[in-house]
């Protein structure tokens, strides 16, 4: 008789990005030439002060384990560049270094969230933020944001989904998949209402450095005892792969998620904390011409989408998705759409059902301008043959 798994394991879902990736894989395989528009992974080149940081850290020997919440240095660094850029203060117990903004994000959820706790998701949400909240045993609550406020979260929709259980909102500005970005005048009020209700707000700001007409933005002024900030590595520096990423927030919340990192992962490679290192300091400058070319690839895209009969698209404030309304298409059921899209068109994108809105594909714009024009022209063509 098969032993079986554990009860949680029912209501994870596979991440609906890794089965398109799989699903292109194939196609490639086979030999067709598949434009990917899946992927959440800059494909730009490692800015070369961190690779050779990196190098330099594995000649000097730098492998034995490291302290659990990360190299002192490192947290120095991390506080320094919140200091700098937006004048808030968090002491190196207030930071947790962690192998990318996922496990800084999941620690946090182990530290603070109980079996029976509720959740707030703003949807469209990541992938990930139910799947950890089920992990912890807590429940996740979908918040709705709203095409008419181009994704914004209003603090209102998060007052109507309050209750008693209510231990966290997790706010992801610049948001997977909208683009949506939240102005400090935004998160002012979430913030209010956290400290009126009291629950923790997880500030997801993986993206921070990936924006475009304003910002970059955070909650970091804010901080306080319901404050938690988590950044990485992965977007800004283009090293998604090396997994470092962090966690600021109250130090007692901090002591918690460490305790769980030691106790798991123990810490980020050394190496990929000698090169964050760097990124944090040498290596400040280095997303800007990353954010340059991807602002004229959201461009481009968002223009090609909209010229396009029944495609309607807002153009992303910030991360690398466009997230365009198709529910012209298959009645609305995204991931007929996906599908069609990938055999018809050769052309990978993520179902909206994945996010929490059906009716729309999230495009990712990291790859080439060519390929994006490519890819826009394929999915014209396609999607004029179903109108
Ligand atoms: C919204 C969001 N948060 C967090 C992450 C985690 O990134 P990492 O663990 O590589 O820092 C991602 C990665 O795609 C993301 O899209």
């Amino acid at each position: 008789m098969p032993l079986g798994l554990a009860d949680r394991m029912g209501r994870l879902s596979p991440s609906a990005t890794m089965e398109v990736r799989r699903r292109a894989e194939e196609l490639r395989r086979k030999g067709v030439e598949v434009i990917d528009l899946g992927p959440g992974e800059p494909d730009f080149p490692v800015p070369d002060v961190v690779q050779e940081a990196a190098v330099r850290a594995i000649a000097e020997g730098h492998a034995p384990y490291g302290p659990a919440a990360g190299l002192p240095e490192l947290k120095c660094a991390i506080a320094a560049r919140y200091r700098e850029d937006y004048r808030a203060q968090f002491t190196p117990e207030e930071v947790l270094v962690s192998c990318g903004g996922k496990m800084a994000l999941f620690s946090v959820a182990l530290a603070i969230l109980s079996p029976g706790d509720e959740v707030l998701v703003p949807s469209p949400f990541w992938v990930s933020y139910p799947a950890m909240a089920h992990l912890c045993g807590a429940k996740p609550v979908f918040v709705p944001t709203l095409p008419q406020d181009r994704f914004h979260l209003k603090p209102e929709a998060v007052q109507e989904a309050l209750s008693p259980r209510t231990k966290a909102l997790i706010v992801n500005s610049p948001s997977n998949p909208t683009g949506a970005l939240l102005s400090p005048a935004e998160l002012e009020p979430i913030i209010s209402l956290a400290q009126k209700h009291s629950f923790y707000v997880i500030f997801d700001e993986c993206y921070e450095l990936i924006f475009y007409e304003e910002g970059p933005y955070s909650a970091a002024p804010y901080r306080g005892e319901n404050v938690i900030i988590v950044g990485s590595l992965s977007k800004s520096h283009a090293v998604p792969g090396w997994r470092l990423g962090w966690a600021l927030g109250p130090e007692g919340v901090i002591r918690a998620a460490t305790a769980v990192q030691s106790h798991s992962v123990t810490h980020p490679s050394t190496v990929s904390q000698r090169a964050a290192l760097a990124a944090l300091t040498e290596g400040r400058d280095a997303t800007a011409p990353m954010r340059a070319e991807y602002l004229a690839r959201r461009d481009l895209v968002v223009e090609g989408l909209n010229a396009i009969p029944g495609v309607e698209c807002l153009p992303p404030e910030g991360a690398f998705y466009a997230f365009p309304d198709l529910s012209a298409f298959f009645g609305g059921d995204s991931l007929a759409l996906a599908n069609y899209l990938l055999e018809e068109a050769h052309v990978a994108a993520v179902p909206g059902r994945a996010f929490g809105r059906d009716g729309h594909l999230r495009l990712s714009f990291s790859c080439s301008r060519e390929e994006l024009r490519k890819g826009i022209e394929r999915l014209r063509a396609a999607l004029a043959k179903i109108r």
